[in-house]
């Protein structure tokens, strides 16, 4: 990823220039979270974890969190946060789209608000294919992102339309459901919610033909 992407991110957050920023965990994490049923301390990742406000609510369920971002600002920020709660959360610098910053497989449960949608097309299709890398067998994926069905006015959140979202999500990943909501802050803008279960491996294809031998149904 491009220097100057970085340096856009850090500035942000030098500048204390959060438009997105909420001191509230997201709605929708914590509407869908209990139906995901995962396990007492299961690895989950929030990417683009941002002063972590939902880094910190998922380690308060129990969970063992890796919080991700490509500012050093945003995550000191988050760490800071998390020890003065007493909460265990692995806060990092990196950038997703480069090398996978956690071990293959290892992640039940991975959130992102408002970082997939800040990718181009080359960068959503990458994100989903490390999403699939990071996520445990059936893992899951809740992406809170721009909803482009409403225009952008003055600025706001980058938009994506359901077609974009489901042409880099789908290769990897089931698309359990996708729900139009709001993001608290940022004027409300429309978003979608987005809930994905990576896929099963693919299977060796055999065919629906019958051979002389083989039994009816
Ligand atoms: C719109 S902000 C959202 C932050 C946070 N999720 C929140 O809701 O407050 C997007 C975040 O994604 C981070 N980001 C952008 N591209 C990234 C990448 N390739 N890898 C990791 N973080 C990234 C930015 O630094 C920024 O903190």
């Amino acid at each position: 990823m491009e220097q100057d992407h970085h340096a856009r991110w850090e500035q942000h957050y030098a500048d204390d220039n959060l438009p997105w920023d909420s001191s509230e965990p997201a709605p929708a994490l914590v509407a869908r979270l209990p139906g995901l049923e995962l396990r007492a301390g299961a690895r989950v990742v929030e990417v683009g974890a941002g002063t972590g406000t939902n880094a910190l609510y998922l380690a308060r369920q129990g969970l063992q969190v890796t919080a991700l971002d490509l500012s050093p600002t945003a995550v000191a920020r988050a760490r800071a946060r998390a020890e003065a709660e007493g909460l265990a959360v692995d806060a990092r610098v990196a950038d997703w789209l480069a090398e996978l910053p956690v071990a293959a497989g290892s992640q039940a449960f991975l959130f992102d608000r408002g970082c997939f949608h800040v990718c181009d097309a080359a960068g959503r299709a990458r994100f989903a294919e490390q999403a699939a890398a990071a996520l445990e067998a059936r893992g899951w994926w809740l992406s809170l992102v721009g909803n482009a069905d409403e225009e952008s006015v003055g600025g706001g959140p980058p938009r994506v339309s359901l077609a974009e979202l489901a042409a880099a999500v789908e290769p990897w990943f089931e698309i359990e459901s996708v729900i139009a909501s709001r993001f608290q802050g940022e004027a409300e803008a429309l978003a979608w919610a987005g809930l994905y279960r990576k896929r099963r491996p693919v299977r060796p294809t055999f065919s629906h033909g019958r051979s002389a031998r083989s039994p009816g149904a």
